[in-house]
Parts: C-alpha cells; sequence; structure tokens
C-alpha cells in the first residue's frame, strides 16, 4: 500500500519497529544462553526484560492512534538477528564468542537507536505527544544498551577474547 502522508508513514515506522522489537524478544535469550560471561548474559536479560516493555509501548502508539497492532516485517533486524547467530555457530563459547556477539548486539542497538529517532521526530511534528513520551522512553533504553555493551566489550571481554587463542602471526 502507497505512503500518501506524514500520518501513514508514521505507522509505517511503528509497524517496522513492532515486527523487529517482537523478534528481539525470541532472539535476545538466544544471545544470553551464547554468552559466556555472566555480566553479558545479564546485559542480554535485563535488555529482554526492557525489549518486553517495547513490545507493549508500541502497543500503546497503535492503541493511541486507535489501530489496532500491526507488524512489517523488518528486514533489517531479520538479517541483524541472523548474523548474531551466524557469529554463535561460528565460535565456541569463548570470551572470544562474547566479543563477536557483542559486536552484533550493537549493530541492532544502533539500528533501533535510528529508527525510534525518527520515529520520535515524526511523532512530534504530528503533534502526538503521548506517543513521543512513549518512544523516548524506550529510545533511551536503546541508548543505554548500546552504551552497557561496549562498556563490557572495552573494558574485559575484548581483552578476554586476545587470549582466548594466540594469533597466529606470519
Ligand atoms: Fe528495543
Ligand atoms: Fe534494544
Amino acid at each position: 500500500m502507497k505512503i500518501e502522508n506524514m500520518e501513514e508513514l508514521f505507522m509505517a515506522e511503528i509497524e517496522d519497529l513492532y515486527d523487529g522489537e517482537k523478534r528481539l524478544t525470541k532472539a535476545l535469550p538466544k544471545m544470553a544462553k551464547a554468552s559466556t560471561s555472566p555480566q553479558l548474559k545479564q546485559a542480554f536479560e535485563s535488555h529482554l526484560q526492557e525489549t518486553q516493555g517495547h513490545v507493549q509501548r508500541l502497543e500503546r502508539v497503535f492503541s493511541e492512534m486507535g489501530k489496532p497492532p500491526k507488524s512489517e516485517t523488518c528486514e533489517a533486524i531479520k538479517g541483524l538477528i541472523e548474523e548474531g547467530e551466524k557469529m554463535i555457530s561460528d565460535t565456541d563459547a569463548s570470551p572470544l564468542r562474547d566479543a563477536g556477539i557483542i559486536a552484533a548486539a550493537n549493530r541492532v542497538e544502533h539500528y533501533e537507536i535510528a529508527a525510534y529517532g525518527s520515529a520520535r521526530t515524526f511523532a512530534q511534528i504530528l503533534g502526538l505527544t503521548s506517543a513521543v513520551s512513549l518512544l523516548e522512553q524506550t529510545l533511551e533504553e536503546e541508548k543505554m544498551a548500546d552504551k552497557k555493551l561496549t562498556q563490557l566489550a572495552e573494558s574485559m571481554i575484548n581483552n578476554e577474547a586476545l587470549r582466548t587463542a594466540p594469533v597466529h602471526h606470519r
């Protein structure tokens, strides 16, 4: 269906996010299970809780707009999740895998930050005050999740990964 005005464009963004967030509620437990670092496991488990809240906030946005929740396949999140799964199958359970999972998960958070930023800005110019506030709350949690993952990588996991196996120099 053709998008013909700003409200339809806004709803298209929300439908894309709704699909992505629902996929992430299924992917995050797998990322937590595959992680070897207890701190990383914990970070994924706590972001899973937040992600369930993100789904609910989007359902509130649908309801504020007087529409039933609708998903439009988010090819980007789908693809990023597949890359995360490939990272798990390409590595043994080790800090090396943890470092790879973080690199995959940071990509997801950056996508979400971009998408929620645009959706929030669209809601602002449409005068959808309550949607702005719901989307901003989620946007802040995505930024915090991204920072947390980066901090785990840079403070600890990347160095452990470096020691996981000797580097082959030629
Ligand atoms: Fe999210
Ligand atoms: Fe997220």
